[in-house]
């Protein structure tokens, strides 16, 4: 027999992006709508009065009026293994690194450290809404078991792959060329596929990588052109000189990984402040996406991303938290932090836009909008039911907004995860 639930509440999504104007064509919203979910998938979605005379007798309908329900948000670049030392103050990317981030990830060789930090990070990213993730664990193995067996146990669409890293780093955290191939095509061959978990190879970023590792990383990315590639690219000004010296062959940093064969679909760079147009036009017919991360990018004081010249150039572009550089595993807070950003260098991002950036974009980014993204038949019922209460102020603003864009360009700039009523991951709320 099969499981049929129908979920009556305003419901929003995006069918395309409605780019820097609000585009309407791309955005469906019922005031009083109707989710109908069959075995984890969308079944049906429309106005309640028209489809509710005609639903099965056997459906459970899920009354949320007064509530709305997006699809499940998407963070396209995140470190589990940095959840202990979000908030640390005072430095810009490399030496935050050396800090801070090197010395949290190196008690991850201990497996039940890592358990207990992925069970903490993924109920976390639940409880905020995000649904998908494309996560960063450590260099160590069991970092990744952890991870992959964290998001399976909640039945969690989930990408990771073990961080490669061999050189200008500490040594608790350094692997080597030939580790890298061996243990990440082990990993990959036990995780990839498996349920809703898919394996991403992860130099962390040139920097810590040799030529031999690189070319290791290519040699698995063509063995398997299927796997998602992830990494850093262009972040922060000093790192990107570091780049130019240790590549002197490279006409920029994305042309390092370029080298590798490691720039095509599937491939998500975090950040890519520093880019030029000749990086934008490669990175647009490779198929390559950008993972957008305001908070870290302010945080880290790294620079502001420029999205209008990304998506004009035809780039895939999805936001993320960055956590711990970023300063929430919250996607209403950043898309807030999005708008912020944007808007200091005179460009839109009408909440529509944001939303779309945390849903069906992220999901086109990562190639996975057959899947997840939006409430297109078919499509796995993950989502996300957003109340409009949380703290006093927002209450009270969301109480005097007059439309459903008011209402959630407010939302996003005033909510939290108060204003996450529940979470469903295939229909079933978690
Ligand atoms: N570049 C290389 N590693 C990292 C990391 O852990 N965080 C951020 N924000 N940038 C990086
Ligand atoms: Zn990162």
């Amino acid at each position: 027999m099969s499981d049929k639930k129908a979920f009556r509440a305003e419901i929003l999504h995006c069918l395309g992006d409605p780019g820097e104007h609000a585009d309407a064509t791309q955005v469906e919203y019922f005031a009083d709508g109707l989710l109908i979910v069959e075995d984890g998938h969308v079944a049906g979605l429309g106005d309640a009065e028209a489809l509710l005379p005609g639903l099965a007798d056997d459906i459970e309908l899920i009354d949320q009026r007064g509530n709305l329900i997006c699809p499940g948000f998407i963070d396209c670049h995140v470190h589990f293994s940095q959840v202990d030392i979000i908030a640390s103050y005072g430095e810009q990317l490399l030496d935050w690194l050396n800090r801070y981030a090197y010395p949290a990830e190196q008690r991850f060789s201990d497996a039940q450290h890592a358990d207990e930090v992925a069970n903490f990070f993924t109920d976390e990213l639940l409880r905020n809404g995000t649904t998908t993730a494309l996560v960063f664990p450590t260099v160590h193995e069991e970092s990744v078991d952890a991870i992959f067996s964290a998001a399976s146990k909640r039945n969690m669409r989930l990408l990771s792959g073990k961080i490669l890293m061999d050189q200008h780093c500490p040594e608790a955290v350094r692997d080597d060329a030939e580790s890298a191939y061996s243990v990440s095509r082990r990993l990959l061959e036990k995780w990839h596929g498996k349920g809703r978990l898919g394996y991403a190879l992860t130099p962390r970023f040139a920097v810590t990588s040799s030529e031999a590792q690189l070319a290791a990383v290519g040699k698995l990315a063509a063995e398997f052109p299927d796997v998602h590639i992830h990494t850093h690219l262009a972040e922060n000004h000093e790192e990107v000189d570091l780049i130019a010296k240790q590549f002197p062959w490279s006409r920029s940093y994305l042309d390092v990984y370029d080298h590798f064969g490691l720039v095509r679909e599937r491939s998500v760079f975090a950040h890519c402040l520093h880019l030029d147009d000749k990086d934008r036009e490669r990175m647009a017919n490779s198929g390559s996406a950008i993972a957008f991360c305001p908070t870290s990018n302010l945080f880290l004081g790294s620079g502001l991303f420029n999205l209008r010249s990304a998506r004009e150039s035809g780039i895939r572009v999805g936001l993320a938290t960055d956590v711990g550089g970023g300063t929430s595993l919250n996607m209403l807070r950043t898309m807030s932090e999005a708008y912020k950003v944007l808007h200091l260098e005179s460009q839109s991002l009408p909440g529509i836009r944001a939303l779309y950036l945390a849903t069906l974009g992220a999901a086109e980014a990562l190639y996975m909008d057959d899947k997840i993204g939006n409430f297109a038949t078919g499509k796995e019922a993950d989502f996300v039911v957003l109340n409009y209460a949380g703290a006093q102020i927002t209450t009270r603003r969301l109480a005097k907004a007059e439309d459903i864009a008011e209402k959630l360009f407010a939302l996003i700039m005033l909510g939290d995860d108060r204003n996450i009523s529940a979470t469903h991951v295939m229909g079933q709320k978690v």
